[in-house]
């Protein structure tokens, strides 16, 4: 059986750079499950498909095939073969995937989908829902967190390096709604496993997390 480090956490909090340097690190690989709720959230943009019609988005799901491949780093994702790696990462996907993400049949689909990547290989899984619910039997469980004007600031310089002509505020207003919608919503939400270590990284670096993550793998 695979071994499994969950990381989970809300947006901004550094997950997803910390997870993709701990898999490298450790030799694991680096599932982002993220990237998968966005990739479907592209999909039901791109085919019309309204978040009201459960059947067809259920079927999408059915027939979608969502791969990554590690043959580049940080992964590429692609959709039905298709690299959809740069087109998630905008500001209209970010909101749609925190609605999708509300759905059962989005999250079955999904959550399978994450079980039967991690069986083949040992798997850092980073998302909100990993330590709770994908993998709940993980021996070693994160939940990273920051205070909202740090992962504003993170988001902001993100977005900026990008290219993108957003504003702080702009950056503030989604993250706070995207924060509530994940923490609110009745199936998964975001919330650390009991038996999740909590890590605040406001003040701290990059290499400090990885390094700190480390240090609790090497001794448990
Ligand atoms: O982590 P990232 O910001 O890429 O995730 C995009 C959205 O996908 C989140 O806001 C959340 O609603 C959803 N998500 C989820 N469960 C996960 C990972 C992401 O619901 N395991």
């Amino acid at each position: 059986m695979a071994d499994v480090i969950t990381i989970d956490g809300p947006a901004g909090s550094g997950k997803s750079t910390v997870a993709r340097i701990l898999a490298k690190r450790l030799g694991y690989i680096y599932l982002d499950t993220g990237a998968m709720y966005r990739a479907v959230a592209l999909m039901i943009k791109e085919k019309g498909i309204s978040v009201e019609d459960k059947e067809k988005i259920k079927k999408l799901c059915e027939s979608l095939r969502i791969r990554f491949s590690y043959e580049s780093d940080p992964p590429k994702i692609f959709v039905n073969e298709v690299d959809v790696t740069s087109k998630i990462r905008t500001s209209e996907i970010d909101m749609l995937s925190s609605i999708i993400s509300q759905i059962k049949e989005v999250r079955d689909a999904m959550t399978r989908l994450q079980r039967e990547i991690a069986q083949k290989e040992n798997t850092v899984a980073e998302g909100r829902d990993m330590g709770t619910v994908v993998f709940p039997d993980a021996r070693r469980k994160f939940f990273l967190t920051a205070s909202l004007p740090v992962r504003v600031m993170r988001r902001y310089k993100e977005r900026r390096e990008k290219g993108e002509d957003v504003s702080l505020k702009q950056i503030e207003d989604e993250l706070r709604k995207r924060d509530m919608q994940d923490q609110m919503r009745s199936i998964s939400p975001l919330k650390p496993a009991k038996d999740a270590i909590i890590i605040d990284t406001t003040d701290m670096s990059i290499e400090e997390v990885v390094e700190r993550l480390i240090s609790y793998i090497e001794n448990c």
